[in-house]
């Protein structure tokens, strides 16, 4: 048996804390790191977040989207039932079906004509007999055992989840009561989808998930939302985490400081990002409609590996991740409301919508500070990141917001996946 690839890489870095409050440069430019992750992230026991059924409402709909780097159709069979299928046709391995997004009765490969139903199942093969006896498949081939690969689908209020692995808990297990409350949460009433932006990033995909699950970063890199109030570090707000710290919740409540309140506050000196006296001239971009029975106006969920979903006042979104290689990763995000919001909320929700995204008044800067890590970390793979907003040791939640806390959770979960001793010496 053969190690798999990658394998090797592992002991090139240290973590030398077990709390991993140090994160080795290598983690995120090392090729062979994302071949593991490959197999034991994105392949490994975790349900990766795959699309919405409002997006695949009837038979026969299909959407094309990416599991780690691996291309995966999901579609709604004849029957109603839905399924991931790998977009790889089990004769030569081209992709099978090409759009992006469809209806179809059948996935058809137009390399050699193969054919195969909306469960995956082997239905044509052109010529298999070949002609009077002549050329085609053996008489032994069996199309029964030449099916595409399926991926194991759960939903969860209209939200699909998919993993390649047997052993991967039954979803709601896997996202523990208060992300499984979080999901309940923002899928509480059938949704309608608003539209989609799709971002690039030069730049590894957990440096993504590290701003994810960095709270402290909101109030100090986020410009608008420190000068016109939607979140500053003085404001209400911290995380949750699960048991095991994978995912991880960023909230903000009302009661804090919302709006132009104009204070300036101490935490910013010796900065530059103190002028509060900027207004808007339309603040409605700002205003935030009460839709949920708690008192979050920002709620970012992060599901590991490749979820987060996202209220922002009233925007509502999906940001799917999707790892291309060590260098570079796409965010996908499903703008969505609900089937019963009137014609004025749509649109609120549409304005609000400019601050996420890849042009998005917050999110802009983001994708640049990830660009700005991946750049610098070109050499020194050994060298370190620091975590220790917050504190070291066990990962808690967070009833603050300068704190990146959370972030250390991903990275003990992700090295347990990986097979790495944080805090062990090779
Ligand atoms: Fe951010």
């Amino acid at each position: 048996m053969t190690a798999p690839a990658g394998a090797d890489a592992l002991s090139r870095y240290t973590f030398p804390a077990a709390d991993c409050s140090r994160i080795p440069y290598g983690m995120y430019r090392d090729p062979d790191v994302f071949e593991l992750e490959q197999e034991r992230i994105f392949r490994g026991p975790i349900w990766n977040y795959l699309a919405l059924e409002a997006e695949i409402p009837n038979p026969g709909d299909y959407r094309l989207i990416e599991v780690g780097d691996t291309p995966v159709i999901v579609n709604r069979a004849r029957d109603g039932s839905l399924h991931a299928l790998v977009n790889r046709c089990s004769h030569r391995g081209a992709e099978v079906q090409r759009n992006l997004h469809g209806n179809t009765k059948v996935h058809t490969c137009c390399y050699h004509q193969w054919s195969f139903d909306l469960t995956g199942k082997l239905i044509g093969v052109p010529f298999q007999k070949g002609i009077k006896g002549v050329g085609g498949l053996p008489a032994d081939f069996d199309k029964a055992c030449h099916n595409l690969q399926r991926l194991r689908v759960e939903t969860m209020n209209g939200a699909i989840f998919g993993t390649f692995c047997e052993e991967t808990p039954p979803l709601e297990e896997y996202l523990g009561p208060v992300f499984t409350h979080q999901v309940k949460r923002l899928f509480h009433k059938p949704v309608k989808v608003l539209g989609y932006q799709r971002q690039r990033i030069f730049g590894n995909w957990k440096l993504y998930t590290d701003n994810l699950r960095d709270p402290n970063h909101g109030g100090l890199l986020h410009m608008f939302q420190i000068t016109f109030g939607i979140a500053r570090l003085s404001g209400t707000g911290g995380a949750r985490v699960d048991a095991d710290g994978k995912h991880n919740l960023s909230w903000a409540a009302q009661g804090g400081r919302t709006d132009q309140d104009g204070a300036s506050d101490g935490g910013y000196a010796g900065t530059d990002r103190g002028d509060m006296n900027i207004k808007l001239k339309d603040p409605s971009l700002l205003r935030y409609y009460k839709e949920f029975p708690d008192n979050l106006t920002l709620a970012v969920t992060s599901l590991f590996a490749n979820a987060a979903l996202q209220q922002i006042g009233n925007t509502l979104a999906v940001r799917q991740l999707r790892p291309r290689s060590a260098d570079e990763f796409e965010i996908v995000s499903t703008f969505f409301g609900y089937e019963d919001d009137d014609e004025a909320m749509t649109r609120h929700r549409l304005r609000k919508a400019n601050l996420a995204g890849p042009a998005g008044l917050v999110s802009m800067e983001d994708g640049e500070a990830v660009e700005l890590v991946h750049r610098a970390i070109v050499r020194d793979m050994d060298k370190h990141s620091i975590v220790e907003f917050g504190g070291r040791g066990p990962v808690t939640d967070q009833e603050n917001l300068i704190s990146d806390v959370p972030m250390r959770g991903f990275w003990i979960y992700y090295c347990k996946l990986m097979g790495i001793r944080a805090g062990e010496t090779a």
